[in-house]
């Protein structure tokens, strides 16, 4: 399936398949793939290093705004860099994912980021870009917008390990991060009104591109 210029935005909360299914999609249409959620942790490991506490602001904007963060939008190997360092796993760490929703929540950061991210979209021809606001404030004229979401128990179920007791605390780290996200002050998780719902409980993740593959044709 090959489109001319078109730009797909895929949002909804955590644990949702935003990650694997808009990688999938974006392979599917030979369209770049760009992970904004990458930029928001990678932006946290650089405040985390530099040992900011998480409620200077200012302190924060600034360490933001000197890192020179490289996210790659191929949808085979995502890179993620932080003023040269490959931060691709550490930025999925425990101390991350525990500081993020603090730093993307700072709107100065919001403001470098998603200028970034406006400059990556215009430069792509096709792209599928995933994130929390990516249909309301950072790509508002995306040819497709699509708020995937599942249930609480489905997301923390694909999020976890083995153990009930992961489960458990999966299931609070998601309705604690799904909590912070939708009710910030700046760009919070919402949908789109023009976006479409795609529920993917119960569905793998096949029938899942399969779906927007079939939306974004019937557009
Ligand atoms: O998609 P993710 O879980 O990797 O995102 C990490 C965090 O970044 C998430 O808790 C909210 C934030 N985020 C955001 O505020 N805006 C985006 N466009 C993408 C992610």
């Amino acid at each position: 399936m090959t489109l001319a210029r078109c730009v797909v935005a895929v949002d909804g909360p955590s644990g949702s398949g935003k990650s694997t299914v808009s990688r999938r999609l974006a392979q599917a249409l030979d369209a770049r793939y760009l992970d904004t959620g990458a930029m928001y942790r990678a932006a946290t490991w650089a405040v985390l290093q530099a040992g900011v506490d998480l409620g200077d602001h200012e302190g924060i904007t600034k360490v933001v705004l000197d890192a020179e963060i490289a996210v790659g939008i191929d949808p085979a190997g995502p890179l993620v860099e932080v003023n040269g360092t490959d931060v691709a796993t550490a930025i999925r760490g425990p101390e991350v994912t525990a500081a993020v929703s603090a730093v993307s929540a700072v709107p100065a950061v919001r403001q470098i980021l998603v200028t970034k991210q406006r400059e990556m979209i215009a430069d792509a021809e096709r792209i599928v870009v995933e994130g929390r606001d990516i249909g309301t404030v950072v790509s508002p004229e995306a040819d497709l917008k699509v708020y995937l979401t599942a249930s609480v128990t489905e997301r923390a179920r694909r999020r976890s390990t083995e153990t009930e007791a992961d489960h458990h605390s999966t299931a609070e780290d998601l309705a604690r991060r799904d909590h912070l996200d939708s009710t910030r002050a700046t760009d919070p998780l919402r949908q789109a009104p023009d976006a479409l719902v795609v529920d993917s409980t119960g569905m793998d993740i096949d029938e899942v591109v399969g779906k927007l593959k079939e939306l974004l044709t019937s557009r």
